[in-house]
């Protein structure tokens, strides 16, 4: 296929969509996000990049901690909310109506409503030029019940939601369409 040269950029698929909390003067406050994935296995790690200006950054150099909620697709004007307005200007909680709950790090909120959502300790936050890539360690994890497949948050019953950059959009997940480490397998036969 002919290719066409782009301006370089994050051209990266698929981006997530998911929530960023933080407190704020010991308010919880949410920001949208739609990059950064897993950064470590052991530990576990996941890293975000956020703005420097955003507020939701005054959270994490007031506790060094945040979480990660991630919501299902019905969730989408809750999310696109927290992408647009600011907690500097209104309470999103409130507005959202998110019942918030705290794990073992006391200062990472994390949302009631949204099937899974990881408490996070800032381990590491690299300034890259526009936004920090806050580093977090898991230090809790926790899953709706009713999004379980034998004790694993099972994605198909999560159902998130996927972030277009390009075209500013939110997609659902397609389907199942392979098992992982066993379709490549018939490759074997060509080495
Ligand atoms: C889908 C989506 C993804 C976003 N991803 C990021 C991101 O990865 N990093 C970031 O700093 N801002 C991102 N933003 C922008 C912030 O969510 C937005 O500026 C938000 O209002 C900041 O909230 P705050 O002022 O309460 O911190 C995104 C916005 C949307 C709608």
């Amino acid at each position: 296929m002919k290719k066409v040269e782009l301006a370089p950029d994050r051209y990266w698929y698929p981006r997530p969509a998911v929530l960023f909390g933080v407190n704020i003067n010991g308010k919880a406050n949410f920001m949208a996000v739609g990059g950064g994935g897993v950064t470590n296995a052991v530990p576990p790690m996941i890293g975000i990049p956020v703005r420097h200006d955003r507020y939701s950054f005054k959270g994490v150099r007031q506790n060094m901690t945040f979480s990660i909620a991630t919501p299902s697709v019905d969730m989408v004007k809750e999310l696109d909310y927290c992408g647009i307005a600011s907690g500097a200007d209104v309470d999103k909680v409130k507005i959202c109506g998110f019942e918030v709950f705290y794990g073992h790090l006391k200062t990472a909120p994390m949302i009631e409503q949204c099937p899974v959502n990881l408490e996070c300790r800032v381990v590491k936050a690299l300034d890259l030029g526009s936004h920090d890539f806050v580093i977090g360690q898991v230090e809790g994890a926790y899953a709706s019940e009713d999004c379980l497949t034998d004790g694993k948050p099972d994605v198909e019953k999560i159902r998130p939601m996927i972030y277009d950059i390009d075209f500013n959009r939110y997609l659902a997940f397609g389907d199942v369409i392979a098992q992982a480490y066993k379709v490549g397998l018939e490759f074997r036969e060509r080495e």
